[in-house]
């Protein structure tokens, strides 16, 4: 028999079918609180009710089916309940006036996932068809109660009833802990996040050119060697995951209803496993592991000691992760090595590949059957569509959406990533929440049967510019725009997302202790630039949120001044080196950044161009070329000209005429980005700007298959006893891409950052 004020479940959904929202035994007869409901993702009903539930303490959470799962999230509600001073225990039973019961129902839902939350006067209900569900309702029940820390015995949680269910099986954010490490708590607590708002899969990118990070104690150089680096000022960065580390990872996902997937990535992004056992690359050179971010040239060689090497390591990590799904990267592999290396060709020959994309898909295959014998599903990069896959690949998307749809439409199970909606570590001024938000994993045209390929999608946390220092504030809000953008069905509401943010979601954050970044500004931006009045180049400081400041030296060596506030420029009047960087409450934020200043008799001249450079790369305006600032290796720097096709041509006012000894004209090399060195630098001088006497011509001998982008300086030099007012130079692009280029036939660039005169 019903005791009054515990409305079972199925009581509860029958009265509220009927549309009748009686009064609820228990229910105030006064004003009824108003209800605020504000949880993310958003579910698919949310009905509220006269009345709220008053969570008393003791609690009891009663477990109405018997189950070991049930049992395990009563206890997350149990961890989750006691900070706020509650005493709770756990029961199996009959419920009672003011219990918390969680039970499984058949008809809680539809799905695996679907759960049905009833919040009455007299008791909580979590219902749903399999725990899974259960662990998502009582997610929203969290969200629900109180920011942990507030007064124990006022919270009051006005009825309602929830149902919900998710829109996609695979909801995902990537972390790599290749590029930066993340200690084991860090990444417990992105779990934590993660399973907050419903996100159920932790993408752990666990290898990188940067560092190797879990152990596999088979190999111990990867984790002796290739989880550390020799930073560029000479300081020593890396870590790892111990085993232990990695199963107790795992197990607090499991828990939590994350299922943790590895990545190894192969054949590419190897670096740091070749720094550790050289003879896994084509050279069986000693190289570093790599300290610059970037692609890099040297991949896992196919040889047959390779894939004994890669079938231990998948050993381990099948050993260690229950998951089905295990990463194999794939991406971003250059074929340079593979194309010198006889071995590679030899193996070409021999399996009848006509390229090196065949060798990649042959390689992505052999992995795949491997897998398939161990009982896994190899998930890969959309790299590995360019050859024939297993039929049960899942493809992870990332570079745009109309690959989604072709993928689909091979007939391959797919998990989106675009980076134009879901790499949530580019900055947000860069990629904002509302972008983030309108993320749709299915790409409009598809027929329903390509579109049921699409698992779900991921967001990525690439960690070039993240580090426990920042993690918060790059993850947050975006990821919870994200989850919602996987979670939930129907039109999307970003003004009440926002609303459902700020009110719900961000004060139980910041009791969390999580920093809450900007939605659609950058976190820091140093934007170079040049400022005529004191005609010099400088750096505008753009600050996101509070908490983040800017040190830098002027000189090279003197400690750093105090932090520019936003819009400050940080001004660099004379030659020098100078450094800066980034922090956020003290701890480091982003890369260092040092501009060179060089000394030139041509710094700040004013100068004529026969051709502008592209819009796209317009450096720091019309002074670039004679702003002393040298470039970086990036050529997105804002240091840095561009010119597709036409020859460079500048003519430099030196002001007067005067002693000269060298011209030189500095220039980038980045062949993947279809950057060359120009054939040869031209120098003429005049003393009235008119009649031009040659000075000599500079080339070079670096081949336009150099790789990994670099500076180059084509130095002209003088006479001994030369004077000159102008001077006049010419660069001669590289011309057509080769034909081996993937941009071949297209007209290289040439990038410029500075005309020196010495
Ligand atoms: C990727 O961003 N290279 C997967
Ligand atoms: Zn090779």
């Amino acid at each position: 028999m019903l005791r009054p004020g515990v409305a079972p479940l199925a009581l509860v959904l029958l009265l509220q079918a009927r549309g009748a929202p009686a009064q609820q035994p228990g229910a105030a007869a006064t004003t009824p609180p108003t209800p605020t409901i504000n949880v993310v993702p958003r579910p698919d009903s949310v009905e509220p009710w006269p009345g709220a539930f008053v969570l008393r303490n003791p609690v009891r959470i009663v477990l109405a089916t018997p189950s070991r799962r049930l049992r395990e999230i009563a206890a997350l509600l149990q961890e989750w309940l006691e900070p706020s001073g509650y005493r709770v225990t756990v029961v199996h039973g009959t419920p009672g006036r003011g219990d918390i019961v969680l039970g499984l129902e058949r008809a809680a839902g539809d799905g695996p996932e679907a759960y049905t939350l009833a919040v009455a006067p007299g008791g909580i209900r979590v219902a749903a068809p399999s725990p899974e569900g259960v662990l998502w309702g009582v997610q929203t029940l969290r969200q629900l109660l109180p920011p942990p820390g507030e007064a124990a015995a006022a919270v009051s949680i006005p009825a309602v009833t929830i149902r919900d269910a998710p829109r996609f099986a695979w909801r995902g954010a990537l972390l790599d802990a290749g590029r930066h490490f993340f200690p084991a708590p860090v990444v417990e607590r992105f779990v934590d996040l993660l399973s907050r708002y419903k996100l159920n899969v932790l993408h752990w990118h666990l290898t990188e050119d940067q560092g190797w990070r879990i152990e596999v104690p088979k190999w111990p150089r990867l984790t002796a060697v290739g989880a550390w680096r020799i930073e560029l000022d000479g300081t020593r960065y890396g870590g790892f995951y111990t085993l232990a580390d990695v199963r107790q990872v795992v197990a607090y996902a499991r828990r939590r209803g994350v299922t943790v997937v590895p990545e190894i990535e192969m054949p590419g992004h190897s670096v740091a496993a070749i720094a550790s056992y050289p003879w896994l690359g084509c050279t069986g050179d000693s190289i570093p592991v790599a300290n610059t971010w970037g692609v890099f040239q040297d991949v896992y060689c196919p040889r047959e000691r390779t894939f004994a090497f890669l079938d231990d390591v998948l050993d381990e990590v099948v050993r260690l992760f229950p998951s089905r799904y295990v990463h194999v990267g794939g991406d971003e592999v250059p074929k340079d090595r593979w194309r010198a290396c006889a071995d590679c060709q030899a193996l070409m020959r021999a399996e009848g590949l006509r390229n090196e994309e065949e060798l990649q898909a042959w390689f992505m295959g052999r992995i795949g059957r491997w897998l398939a014998a161990h009982g896994r599903r190899l998930v890969g990069w959309d790299e590995i569509t360019a050859g024939p896959l297993p039929s049960d690949a899942v493809v992870e998307v990332w570079r745009d959406t109309a690959t989604i749809a072709q993928v689909t439409r091979q007939g391959h199970d797919v998990v989106a990533a675009p980076e134009s909606f879901t790499y949530i570590n580019r900055s947000p001024g860069d990629l904002t929440l509302a972008q983030v938000y309108a993320f749709d994993p299915v790409p409009a045209g598809l027929a329903p049967q390509e579109a049921a390929h699409v698992l779900g999608g991921e967001a990525t946390l690439w960690s070039e510019g993240i580090t426990p220092a920042n993690f918060d504030l790059m993850a947050i809000p975006r990821l919870l725009a994200f989850a919602e953008a996987l979670w939930t069905r129907g039109p999307r509401d970003l003004a009440d997302f926002r609303r459902r943010l700020t009110e719900g979601a961000e004060p139980r954050l910041a009791s969390l202790g999580a920093a809450v970044g900007p939605e659609d500004r950058d976190i820091l931006r140093m934007t170079p630039g040049y400022d005529s009045i004191s005609n010099s180049v400088g750096i505008r400081v753009a600050i996101g949120v509070p908490g983040v400041a800017v040190r830098y030296t002027t000189d090279g060596s003197a400690p750093s001044a105090a932090s520019p506030v936003f819009g400050d420029s940080i001004r660099f009047a004379s030659a020098g080196t100078y450094r800066l960087q980034g922090f956020y409450h003290g701890q480091p934020l982003g890369d260092p950044r040092a501009v060179t200043i060089a000394p030139s008799l041509a710094r700040g001249r004013p100068y004529t161009l026969t051709t502008a450079p592209s819009p796209q790369y317009p450096g720091t305006g019309g002074r670039t070329l004679t702003d002393g600032a040298l470039g970086s290796t990036n050529l997105h720097d804002g240091l840095w000209q561009g010119w597709q096709g036409p020859n460079l041509e500048a003519i430099v006012d030196l002001g007067a005429s005067q002693p000269v000894t060298a011209v030189e004209g500095s220039f980038l090399q980045d062949a993947r980005s279809w950057v060359l060195l120009p054939r040869d630098f031209t120098v003429w001088l005049s003393d009235d700007g008119s009649a031009w006497r040659a000075a000599g011509t500079a080339t070079h001998d670096q081949p336009p298959e150099r790789g990994d982008p670099f500076v180059y300086r084509l130095s002209v030099p003088l006479p001994a006893g030369a004077r000159t007012r102008w001077v006049k130079v010419r660069a001669t692009p590289y011309g057509l891409l080769p034909a081996w280029h993937p941009g071949a036939g297209h007209p290289a660039w040439i990038f410029s950052d500075e005309i020196v005169v010495r």
